[in-house]
């Protein structure tokens, strides 16, 4: 802690221009480069002008749509390597003018951790290299840092001990760090809830550079940062996770149905059962080629599974050849690669084919009829240009948490539907055929999801919602509403409120970031 106070005593000693964090005043670019080489080692700072720029960028992108060359790229990406790298970058770039994107495993599913379509000067901080994870296997926990995947994350705890596990993402390359601050779901969320409901401890840079920990930096900031989104509040250099217990043996399935084999009626059927079966059962469907697929996670053996699916589902027809029993880190695979026949270091492997991506998702309170489901499919999910569709029940522990506990306030809903467009195909055209479907999907089930508002969960950030528009010097809380409140429905007033405590110069900001909540003198009537 000394040596940080230091650092910054040295920074207002340097300091030879006005500190100002306003997008209007213009970024002073070589002055944020030569202060960040006082304490960052010149090749952990890449410039687009050194061959290591692009590769770096290019690294950990998920969505091709967004790794266009131009103006949209970064001035530097810092690589940082040390906690005091990233003190330094937020110091220096607030004095200097220059916003910074903070990237963990760069998949927002928008770029938004390393493109910018509103702000031509950004700077990246990449954490990739500050990965470490430390588990306690004594006590359950670990500590892991924001670079992390959450592959490894499940290796480690589960190489610590083979009945530790964690609730997060069904994708081993996504980062921890984005994935915790916008809440984190996954196959073991029905038992024990989001990524962030199981998070004890962190270490944060705030706005001012410091380095803050859950004693240091106040209930609402430790609230705001456990789903409130990523980049809004701060860098998160490092997560206290709780570890949760699963049988040394779990069980899997894939059951697989076309139309033909009754693929809309067990649809219409699973909406029902799902979300109240008995929380250590996890099902979802995918719906992809016209093809339903009954996906399962049980915390058990195969024999009581047949059981538990012959007493809620009988007519999925689920029988013990279906099953197939592993250690639950194995199961990880299997979720993700749809096949357990390979070691369980492929969660190490960091590097995801990348495809052109769009996404766009609901929340369904009450189940869709037969006759919905029929139009749907016949409708939209028959045609080439149809995105995958992933039907992820809630339910169990998902709602017997308060919607207001953490930022994440879709708690009672019965599943999240998600329509997944990637493609390979360069060029306008599949471009276009692929955003005309997904758009006009999400009109076609509007009658069917929720409302007021249709709510949706940040970590699948959709910039269609809308995206903040700067009003004075920092972004409007009032037209941030539009999409803020469908992110986070009562909560976001909140996490506008703690925003305006930690960084009311709205330092931290992107097309979709939390922006400070004014005095109440500054707000519209209608708002008060
Ligand atoms: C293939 C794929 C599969 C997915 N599967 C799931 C799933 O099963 N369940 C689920 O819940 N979500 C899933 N997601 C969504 C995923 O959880 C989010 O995109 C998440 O935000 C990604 O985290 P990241 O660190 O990889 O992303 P990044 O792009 O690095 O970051 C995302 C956002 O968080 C900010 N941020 C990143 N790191 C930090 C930090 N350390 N401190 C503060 N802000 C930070 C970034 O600036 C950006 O705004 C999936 C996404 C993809 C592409
Ligand atoms: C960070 O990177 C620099 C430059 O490559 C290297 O000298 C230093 O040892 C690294 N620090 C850590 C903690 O890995
Ligand atoms: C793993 O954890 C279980 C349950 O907490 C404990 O009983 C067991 O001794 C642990 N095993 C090892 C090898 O530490
Ligand atoms: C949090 O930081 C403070 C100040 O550096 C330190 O005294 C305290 O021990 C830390 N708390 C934890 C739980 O690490
Ligand atoms: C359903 O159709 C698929 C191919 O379209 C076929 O392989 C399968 O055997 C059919 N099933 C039934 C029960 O007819
Ligand atoms: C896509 O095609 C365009 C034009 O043909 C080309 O300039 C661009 O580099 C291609 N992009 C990728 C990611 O292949
Ligand atoms: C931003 O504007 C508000 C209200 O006009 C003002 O109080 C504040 O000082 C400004 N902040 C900066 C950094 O200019």
């Amino acid at each position: 802690m000394i040596s940080h106070l230091l650092l910054l005593v040295a920074f207002c000693i340097l300091s030879i221009q006005t500190p100002s964090s306003s997008a209007s005043i213009s970024s002073d670019v070589d002055g944020f480069l030569s202060c960040l080489s006082i304490n960052i080692p010149p090749s952990l700072i890449h410039t687009p002008s050194s061959n290591s720029y692009s590769p770096l960028l290019m690294s950990t992108v998920q969505n091709r749509r967004y790794a266009l060359p131009g103006p949209t790229r970064p001035l530097v990406i810092v690589a940082a390597n040390e906690t005091a790298h990233v003190q330094t970058t937020v110091v220096c770039g607030r004095r200097h003018g220059v916003h910074v994107r903070t990237r963990s495993g760069g998949h927002d599913y928008e770029g938004l951790s390393y493109t910018s379509v509103n702000h031509k000067h950004f700077a990246v901080l990449d954490l990739a290299k500050l990965r470490a994870i430390h588990v306690d296997a004594t006590r359950a926990e670990a500590w892991v840092e924001s670079g992390a995947t959450l592959g490894e994350l499940y290796y480690a705890a589960a190489a610590a001990n083979r009945t530790f596990g964690f609730p997060a993402g069904n994708c081993p390359t996504v980062g921890v760090g984005g994935h915790l601050s916008g809440g984190g779901f996954g196959a073991l969320s029905r038992k024990y809830g989001l990524s962030a409901d199981n998070v004890i401890d962190a270490i944060v840079v705030d706005a001012q550079g410091r380095l803050l920990n859950k004693s240091t930096m106040g209930k609402d900031l430790f609230w705001a940062i456990r789903g409130g989104g990523g980049e809004s509040f701060g860098v998160v250099v490092s997560w206290k996770v709780r570890l949760v217990a699963v049988p040394e043996t779990v069980t899997v399935f894939g059951i697989r149905r076309g139309k033909n084999e009754s693929a809309v009626e067990l649809i219409t059927k699973w909406q029902a059962i799902a979300p109240s079966l008995p929380r250590d059962l996890y099902l979802r469907v995918i719906v992809e080629n016209q093809q339903a697929t009954f996906i399962s996670l049980f915390l058990g053996r195969c024999s009581q599974l047949v059981d538990t699916m012959g007493a809620h589902f009988p007519e999925l027809g689920m029988m013990e050849q279906d099953c197939q029993e592993m250690s639950w880190v194995k199961s990880t695979v299997f979720f993700f690669f749809g096949t357990a026949d390979m070691p369980a270091e492929a969660l190490l492997n960091r590097h995801n084919e990348e495809y052109y991506l769009k996404v766009k998702s609901d929340h369904v309170e009450e189940p869709m009829s037969l006759d919905a489901w029929e139009s749907l499919w016949s409708e939209w999910l028959e045609k080439p240009e149809a995105a995958m569709v992933m039907l992820d029940p809630y339910g169990g522990r998902m709602a017997s948490i308060s919607p207001s506990a953490t930022p994440f306030p879709h708690r009672n809903y019965m599943y999240q539907l998600q329509f997944y467009q990637s493609w390979a195909e360069n060029g306008t055209a599949a471009m276009e055929s692929r955003l005309r479907w997904i758009r006009g999907v999400y009109e076609y089930v509007e009658p069917y999801v929720s409302k007021n508002p249709r709510s949706v969960y940040v970590n699948y950030r959709d910039l269609d919602l809308g995206t903040n528009e700067v009003e004075g010097n920092v972004t409007s809380y009032a037209k941030a509403r539009v999409w803020g409140e469908k992110y986070f429905k009562g909560n976001f007033k909140r996490l506008a409120a703690v925003k305006s405590k930690v960084d009311p110069d709205d330092f931290f900001r992107n097309e979709q970031s939390i922006p400070p909540l004014l005095p109440l003198k500054y707000l519209p009537v209608a708002d008060i």
